[in-house]
Parts: structure tokens; C-alpha cells; sequence
């Protein structure tokens, strides 16, 4: 819980991930032999090895928002950074890198809160006093603490921290034998492209992207296969990928065999690093193991911890092999 809350907890909105990379840096130091980043900032860990070169990639950036215009009395007009829900972003607390809170109010009541409708609100009387400690161009990320429920937990960014604990656990007990490159990739919410930069660079054999998933398990949810404890998510498609079929069918083979729980994802709506990943250089045969949640986007991301470890121990199991 103590590595979850300083990967949950510690902000990385896209194009802003310093902070975030040096706690990953540090976690997972002793578990590889060198740790590097590249020019746009995905941070690579490689754990030697003589067998087939894989890759497995986590983003470490998170959805907020970027301050685009600051009126007369002091309140900051905002873009998007990553997809947000407009409708579920009134009262939403917000906080800037230099630990500047604010809270979004929106000009309209009762209606249906465009962008260009909401402000945030940091208590500043007034332009001057607003500009002494936010600028145009800063990013905040969402406030959401986390907590323990049982086995699962809510917290704001287990998209995508929850891959990045569970690349860092996987890189801790994994058996050397493949050539393996662990990735945490920058800026996978404004388009995966991260992702592209480390699979140019790195060309791998094979590829896998550890992400979250959305569910069908919710009162009148949207009817999908996959739901929280029921074991990893072996990825079929989502809309930036159609997995390697050699690839999926590996993953599904492993986890009968190892009898990790597992399920079927088919998810209709958004993409993952996968999809970049796969369209690397001539292509790269790519899959993804993705992990159950809840809410997606939000400041109360839900996963389960049994879902997370399995992901783990798949993604062991894939690396291994
Ligand atoms: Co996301
Ligand atoms: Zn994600």
C-alpha cells in the first residue's frame, strides 16, 4: 500500500511526468541493470537477458487539465489533457505542481457544462494575484486520495499507475532469462505517444502494454465481458488495437496452465499503448494484459488487488516463457 500511495498520489499530468518517473526510477533500480530515459522522457528499465528481446510498457501520465486564460478577478480558464468527462468536472478539486489548490465552478447552472462554460477557482481576488503563482500553460491533475475497501482499492490515476505497480512488482521476482525492457511511457492520454518513441528505439520481438480496462459490472453498465475479481484481462481489441493472435493465444495458454484467473477484453471505447506499440517500424507483434476498473477517468478509480495480482504473476509468466 505504501508504493501504491506514492505512485497514486505523486502527479503526472501528460507532458509533466518528472516527478512521477523518479519515484519509478527508484522502485524499480534494484530490481534491473540500468535504467535510462529517452529524449521525450519514457523511462526504460532492462533486466538483461539472452532469449527473445519483450517489451512491456505502462504510462506513467495522467489525465488534468492546462490553464489557458486568466480573467480580471482572477479565475483560470482551462483546457482538457486527456479525455475528461465535461459532465462530471463541476466541484472537482485540482492541484498544480507547486501545490496551488483550486476547485472547477461552472458560469451555467443546471446545464450541461461545456468546457468553455467551467472555470477553476484558486481563492485568487484577482488577475495580478492569481499570475503571482499560476501561469498560462501550467497542468494541474485531479485530487483523489487513496483508500483500502476490503480487496480493492480508489484512487485517482490507477490509470495508469495500477500497470506501473504491477510492472514494478513483475520486474522484482521475474527469472532471468528473455531479454527484458520494462517501460513506463509519458503522454499515452493525448494520444499514445509515449509509446512510439521506446518501441522505434528498443524493436523488440514481442510487445505487451499493461493497462486498465473498463467493465460491464455496474448497475446499467454498458453490457461488456469483463468485471472487477474476476482474474487479469488478456486483451482481444480495443479501438487502437487488434492484438497478435500469437500473442493473445500465448497469454490465454500461460494462464491455464499457471491457473492464473483470467478473462477476455473486448473494450469499445478508447485505446492503449498497445495500439502504438503494434504499428512500431514494420510492426510489432503486441498484446495487453489489463487490469479491471472501475470508473475510469475519474478521482475514485476502482480496481481490485487480486486482479492486480494476477496480472502480475501473468505478466511474469509471459516473460519467462
Ligand atoms: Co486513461
Ligand atoms: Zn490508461
Amino acid at each position: 500500500m505504501e508504493l501504491l500511495e506514492q505512485l497514486t498520489q505523486t502527479d503526472g499530468v501528460s507532458g509533466r511526468e518528472k516527478h512521477i518517473c523518479g519515484v519509478i526510477s527508484n522502485e524499480i533500480l534494484p530490481y534491473v541493470d540500468e535504467v535510462y530515459t529517452d529524449a521525450l522522457g519514457n523511462l526504460i528499465a532492462h533486466k538483461k537477458g539472452t532469449g527473445k528481446k519483450i517489451l512491456f510498457a505502462a504510462h506513467m501520465d495522467e489525465i488534468g487539465v492546462i490553464v489557458t486564460f486568466i480573467d480580471d478577478n482572477g479565475f483560470l480558464r482551462f483546457s482538457n489533457v486527456g479525455g475528461l468527462y465535461r459532465e462530471h468536472l463541476l466541484y472537482r478539486k485540482v492541484r498544480f505542481e507547486n501545490g496551488v489548490i483550486g476547485v472547477i465552478g461552472s458560469e451555467e447552472h443546471n446545464k450541461e457544462h461545456k468546457l468553455s462554460k467551467l472555470y477553476i477557482d484558486i481563492g485568487a481576488n484577482s488577475r495580478e494575484e492569481a499570475e503571482q503563482t499560476v501561469s498560462i500553460g501550467d497542468t494541474a491533475a485531479f485530487i483523489g486520495d487513496l483508500r483500502q475497501i476490503n480487496n480493492k482499492v480508489i484512487s485517482k490515476a490507477l490509470d495508469d499507475r495500477i500497470g506501473c505497480y504491477a510492472l514494478i512488482q513483475a520486474a522484482r521476482e521475474v527469472q532471468r532469462k528473455n531479454d527484458l525492457y520494462f517501460c513506463f511511457t509519458v503522454q499515452e492520454e493525448v494520444g499514445l505517444r509515449g509509446a512510439k518513441t521506446v518501441a522505434h528505439d528498443i524493436e523488440p520481438d514481442f510487445a505487451v502494454a499493461v493497462d486498465v480496462t473498463d467493465t460491464g459490472d455496474t448497475p446499467k453498465a454498458p453490457e461488456m465481458a469483463v468485471g472487477l475479481g474476476k482474474g487479469a484481462a488478456v486483451k482481444v481489441m480495443d479501438r487502437s488495437v487488434l492484438c497478435d493472435v500469437q500473442v493473445r493465444t500465448a497469454l490465454v495458454a500461460l494462464a491455464k496452465k499457471q491457473g492464473i484467473p483470467y478473462q477476455l477484453e473486448v473494450m469499445t471505447d478508447g485505446g492503449t499503448d498497445a495500439g502504438a506499440l503494434s504499428l512500431t517500424r514494420s510492426g510489432i507483434k503486441t498484446g495487453g494484459i489489463s487490469i479491471p476498473c472501475r470508473y475510469v477517468h475519474s478521482p475514485a478509480e476502482m480496481v481490485d488487488l487480486e486482479d492486480v495480482h494476477h496480472a502480475v504473476q501473468l505478466i511474469r509468466a509471459f516473460a519467462a516463457q
